[in-house]
């Protein structure tokens, strides 16, 4: 038998008692795999991972602590840095790439779990839960008809980004009989007519949607993309819903929209600064839903995220390409490209 194919865990996946914290997330399928090997690296916090702890791996499956040009120093048989989620600004791809490490996302285990969230947080706040969960506990049971929801049947859902997680959104809400718009100028048109989606642009978006989804990316193109002129184009009583990244929408612009219900309401996971100042008038607010940047943690994420991660482990282990690599050009350096031979 040759050597182990090696996989180092970030230890922060450990919680207090020192089990994963989140869960199962599909770990059996690593012990179960013939020739592999698998244990957590020395802790980093949420710091740089030192070069040292990195030799002798072959692969790293990461979670917060960041992987620089420093961390690969020395780490001659590192040839893939599996990230737990899809976003991979902890990790220098550029470093990777030039040595020959390829880094991979799980956008098949966050599509669905986070398009649910969407939804979640959009009938939430449209069917007023955070106030009707106060009636009841308050004493104020018969205040009632002075809380009516919002209900999706015949509304306009409008997709700020229609890309993994915009499409599953589209797909959860057609039962929902509510017509859908989409601006997003990278969209595919023909998927999006044959899925029944009208591809617009923002401002016909925002004016005409009832619920206005944020699903796009965090580029520099769509940082305040959602500023106070975008957000005066809304209806009076249209929710905004961001599970994306706080910064596509300008905080200080929405809280003002709210405050003056310009607009009804918001449902936010995703904040401009994370955790957000306890001071700040946002969070004050009482037609707004907040969450943690964690709407989405749930048992099927965790799994989902770890089994798309740990199938990239196992791709790599035995040689073959891995299903989500963000830097396809490792695939082809001399380094990458020796090691696969010598897996088959
Ligand atoms: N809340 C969470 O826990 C959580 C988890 C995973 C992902 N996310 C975030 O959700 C968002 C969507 O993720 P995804 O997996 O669907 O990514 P994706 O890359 O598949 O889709 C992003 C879409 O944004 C579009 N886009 C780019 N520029 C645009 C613009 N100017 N206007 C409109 N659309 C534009 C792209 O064309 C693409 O279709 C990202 O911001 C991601 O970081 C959040």
């Amino acid at each position: 038998m040759g050597e182990p194919f090696r996989v180092g865990l970030t230890r922060d996946f450990l919680n207090a008692e020192g089990r994963i914290g989140w869960g199962d997330i599909g770990l059996a399928a690593l012990d179960e795999a013939e020739g592999v090997e698998w244990d957590f690296l020395p802790d980093a916090g949420t710091g740089e991972i030192p070069p040292g702890a990195v030799a002798g791996y072959d692969a790293l499956l990461v979670l917060l602590p960041r992987v620089t040009a420093e961390t690969l120093r020395g780490a001659d048989r590192l040839r893939l840095v599996a990230r737990f989620g899809v976003g991979y600004d902890n990790v220098d791809v550029a470093a990777c790439t030039e040595a020959g490490v390829v880094v991979t996302i799980t956008p098949d285990g966050v599509r669905g779990p986070v398009a649910v969230s969407a939804l979640t947080m959009l009938l939430a706040v449209a069917h007023k839960v955070r106030q009707k969960d106060a009636l009841v506990r308050t004493g104020r049971w018969h205040d009632k008809l002075d809380h009516m929801g919002v209900g999706p049947a015949g509304k306009t859902l409008g997709l700020v980004g229609w890309g993994n997680i915009g499409r599953e959104v589209t797909r959860l809400c057609a039962p929902l009989g509510m017509r859908q718009l989409a601006a997003d100028p990278y969209a595919d048109a023909a998927a999006a007519t044959a899925a029944g989606v009208g591809l617009v642009d923002l401002d016909t978006l925002l004016a005409e949607s009832d619920f206005v989804v944020v699903t796009c990316a965090l580029t520099p193109e769509t940082h305040h993309l959602l500023d106070a002129v975008r957000i005066a184009r809304m209806k009076p009583a249209a929710y905004l819903v961001n599970v994306a990244r706080g910064p596509i929408v300008d905080q200080k612009a929405l809280t003002a929209a709210l405050a003056e219900r310009a607009i009804a309401g918001a449902a936010l996971d995703v904040f401009e600064t994370e955790p957000p100042d306890p001071a700040d008038p946002l969070l004050a607010l009482d037609n707004v839903l907040l969450a943690p940047h964690a709407i989405a943690w749930t048992d099927e994420l965790a799994l989902g995220n770890g089994r798309s991660a740990i199938a990239a482990v196992l791709d790599v282990a035995a040689g073959r390409a891995p299903a989500h690599p963000v830097n396809p050009a490792a695939l082809d350096h001399p380094r990458f490209r020796s090691m696969r031979k010598a897996a088959h």
